[in-house]
């Protein structure tokens, strides 16, 4: 007779921050053990609390990793950057369109090269994991050969990910180019080959209204409705320029986003990049269709774009999530992306706390995703996607953060000073897939 050995038991005590609310709207929203144990089994949270009380709980024989001094928390989530714009990140265009066509559509005419795309994918996600973010929504290019290298390489990583092959029939490059009928056929060949095949997700791609004919996006609209629990991402109001394009190609339209409401093409699990000139009906529009809305602040000032309006996507109740927007943002850190979303807020004339980034980057990046319980908090039967912080991983984090009177000027100074040196270690499903060079394991 044989016994099935018990799932081994690993442990990790440090600082636990996660959510259950967002910030702006509840006043008990962050959950924060000074103390804590996180108990992982089978890559799933099994617990999260003080360690005086869960400690005792620890079944004979697991493993406690002692983390004391740093912060645990889940895995940063980034709901929108390209991953083929890796090698062009920091590459000089006086705005948007220019970019596009100096830089952008040239670099994503080499993904259709299985190899290269495959190279450039593990870079990609092992720079992600460098900066601690576990889950992301990723743009590939056309080619299809971009998506299978994209979720090979995130499977050897068992990484939850969201990617999608970009649809674009018009107005680019006749190299870059796919037709309505060839876009909607090769991306439901890779909804069925990748769609929730171990932790892949798929994202179905219109890359923005100006290079989608009206056909390929009715089809567009109708692969959204044929497969529900599919991600639609697609760029909205992001730049001046580019919002009177659409106004001359899509002129019975009320407004940029209305063109993808039109095709059907707002409904959960559609995430929006940018948003940045919508006006009340549209966050109005958004809240009610369970839209969500990607804010990518370093790249928004990298291209000067505008500043997203916290205020009135707040007064809609839009689900809100931050993104880095790779290659057109100018860092894969989620913890310098808050640091210029708080710096957005304040330009707009709001204010952004330390613990609503860190929500937005976690919990409220799943809820934005439908993935609530799944990913972004230590709740019970969570897949255990975290990272371990250092808040005294520079000199001068170390000056700051050891003057810090609470949880919020601790996670200030993190959001404001700290990047990439900052993620001690990396965890997904359980597994520790980054661990910064020269740090021992206590
Ligand atoms: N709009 C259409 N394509 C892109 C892109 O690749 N990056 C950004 N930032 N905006 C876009
Ligand atoms: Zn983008």
């Amino acid at each position: 007779m044989s016994t099935v050995p018990p799932t081994p038991v690993q442990a990790y005590r440090a600082s636990l921050l996660h959510f259950h609310a967002d910030p702006a709207f509840s006043l008990d929203a962050c959950l924060w053990h000074e103390d804590g144990l996180l108990i992982v089994a089978g890559g799933i949270v099994q617990a999260a609390g003080d360690y005086a009380r869960l400690f005792p709980t620890l079944p004979a024989g697991a493993q406690v990793t002692d983390y004391r001094g740093k912060v645990i928390m889940p895995g940063f989530i980034d709901t929108h950057l390209h991953f083929p714009q890796t090698d062009m990140i920091a590459s000089p265009a006086p705005g948007l369109l220019p970019w596009l066509e100096t830089y952008t559509f040239p670099t994503e005419r080499q993904f259709g090269d299985p190899a290269h795309a495959r190279e450039v994918a593990d870079f990609f996600l092992d720079e992600l994991l460098r900066c601690g973010t576990t889950t992301a929504m990723v743009y590939c290019t056309v080619h299809r050969e971009s998506v299978d290298a994209f979720f090979e390489a995130s499977e050897a990583r068992n990484l939850r990910m969201a990617a999608g092959k970009v649809l674009m029939d018009r107005n680019c490059p006749e190299f870059l180019r796919d037709t309505a009928e060839s876009g909607a056929r090769d991306s439901e060949d890779l909804i069925k080959k990748w769609h929730n095949k171990g932790r892949a997700m798929y994202a179905i791609t219109p890359r923005f209204a100006p290079t989608s004919t009206e056909a390929q996006l009715q089809l567009t609209g109708e692969l959204a409705a044929a497969y529900p629990d599919t991600f639609i991402q697609t760029h909205v109001s992001e730049n001046a320029d580019e919002c009177s394009w659409v106004k001359s190609l899509f002129p019975e339209a009320r407004s940029y986003l209305d063109v993808y409401d039109h095709y059907g093409l707002m409904r959960e699990r559609a995430m929006f990049g940018h948003c940045i000139w919508l006006d009340e009906r549209d966050f109005a529009r958004m809240a009610e269709t369970g839209s969500a809305a990607a804010i990518c602040p370093t790249s928004n000032f990298f291209l000067g774009s505008g500043l997203f309006d916290f205020e009135k996507a707040d007064a809609a109740r839009v689900s809100l999530s931050l993104a880095t927007d790779v290659g057109a943002g100018t860092s894969f850190s989620m913890l310098q992306t808050m640091n210029e979303a708080y710096k957005v807020a304040r330009l707009k004339g709001s204010y952004l706390p330390a613990a609503r980034m860190f929500y937005l980057a976690t919990l409220g990046a799943a809820r934005s995703m439908q993935l609530e319980g799944t990913i972004g908090s230590f709740v019970a039967g969570a897949e255990a996607d975290f990272i371990v912080l250092d808040p005294k991983a520079t000199p001068l984090l170390a000056r700051r953060t050891e003057r810090c009177n609470n949880l919020e000027e601790l996670l200030f100074a993190l959001a404001l000073l700290g990047d990439d040196r900052c993620i001690r270690a990396t965890f997904a499903a359980g597994r520790k897939v980054h661990e910064c060079a020269g740090a021992m394991t206590l």
